[in-house]
């Protein structure tokens, strides 16, 4: 008989709450026991407690309460908090999954402890180690003792640094969401915002490299106000602070832009699949773009999902005003076929079966 394997879940991000749903519902299935911590990484409550509530989770079991800070005190500060967490409630396996400081912490404190980590969403690179994703997913892998890789293209990452053992190809678990809320976007934004189908734009900008300086953040913005087309911009914590620290009027200066607080998954669902165009820095996003069939460019000069850019569904522009013009203008999208680079939509199974293999 099956052995009941007790999980410890990190997540404090946006897309790791997304990501939950289906791997929670899998190992409740299977009747193993999951307990769910939040490090507080993402603490507003439309960054958050939204989430949860659209996606049917329960309140996460722990909350460690970290909020923002340097990458070294928040990851530290959780790093404190998993320890004395993890020695208490002793579970059989970690899982983190992407690249976050929720991610690193997790993944650390379970290695430190000899207790295994899976990490989900592993094996992905931008060659970029100025971005604090790619140290943190770097340091993941290295550390964790399973990896379940989205694509294809992650697994020969791993490989290439010697990874090769408990290395599964499961598909993305983003998919696994998308198929299952796609039909319950709410398409009530579009009026609320006064949209019609195909004819704007969806923009996010979060990266430290896009908003670390206003000059950048200033650069895309113009290029996003000159297009033909009404952009959409949900605007990220990091990068209305970005604008604050300005001191400009930046909802006259950029016209085109309707800038707008930040939404809900299904809100946000509704927008991507009713997109002309997604232009964005965001990992998650791009891939939704896909899954929804919509065109995008990436502002950015790398990306982890290789595979997107090869299909020609998405094209990576750079972040300055002529280089994301140029793309914008060339970008031609058509008699495009979609692959599934990123498994069947049932990654939640395969990872689940992964573990149950290793773990027992
Ligand atoms: C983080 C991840 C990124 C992921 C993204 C998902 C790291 C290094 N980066 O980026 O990989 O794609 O989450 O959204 O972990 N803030 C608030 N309220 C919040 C959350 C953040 O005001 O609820 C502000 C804080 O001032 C914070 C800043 O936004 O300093 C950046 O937040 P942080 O969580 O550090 O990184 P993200 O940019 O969200």
């Amino acid at each position: 008989m099956r052995n009941k394997l007790k999980f410890l879940r990190v997540v404090g991000a946006r897309p790791q709450f997304m990501q939950t749903v289906p791997l929670r519902k899998e190992l409740l299935k299977r009747g193993h026991e999951e307990i769910l911590v939040h490090t507080g990484q993402h603490y507003d409550d439309n960054m958050s407690k939204l989430f949860f509530k659209q996606l049917g989770l329960p309140t996460a079991d722990i909350n460690l309460q970290v909020g923002s800070g340097t990458h070294g005190s928040q990851t530290g500060q959780m790093l404190s908090k998993l320890d004395d967490l993890i020695s208490k409630m002793k579970p059989d396996a970690l899982t983190v999954d992407g690249d976050t400081n929720s991610t690193l912490a997790g993944a650390l404190a379970g290695a430190k402890l000899q207790v295994p980590v899976v990490h989900i969403e592993a094996g992905l690179r931008s060659r970029d180690r100025r971005m604090p994703e790619e140290i943190n997913r770097i340091v993941a892998d290295h550390v964790s003792s399973m990896l379940c890789a989205p694509t294809k293209n992650a697994v020969e990452n791993l490989a290439a640094e010697g990874i090769k053992d408990k290395v599964f190809f499961t598909g993305d678990l983003m998919y696994d969401c998308f198929l299952e809320y796609a039909e319950k976007a709410n398409r009530k934004i579009l009026s609320s915002l006064d949209l019609t189908e195909k004819h704007y734009i969806l923009s996010t900008i979060h990266r430290a490299e896009n908003t670390s300086d206003l000059y950048t953040l200033k650069d895309i913005l113009k290029a996003l106000n000159s297009l033909d087309k009404k952009v959409i911009l949900p605007l990220h914590p990091r990068t209305k602070a970005c604008l604050a620290r300005g001191n400009m009027d930046y909802i006259k200066k950029f016209p085109n832009i309707a800038f707008i607080d930040p939404i809900g998954y299904l809100e946000i669902l509704a927008l991507l699949m009713n997109a002309a165009v997604v232009m964005t820095d965001s990992g998650g996003l791009q891939r939704e773009a896909y899954f929804a069939q919509v065109p995008s460019i990436i502002l950015r000069s790398s990306t982890e999902w290789v595979e997107q850019i090869e299909s020609g569904w998405s094209i990576l522009s750079g972040n300055s005003y002529d280089q994301i013009t140029t793309a914008y203008c060339n970008f031609l999208v058509d008699k495009l076929k979609y692959h599934n680079i990123y498994g069947e939509g049932n990654a939640a199974l395969k990872i689940v079966d992964a573990m149950e293999t290793c773990l027992q």
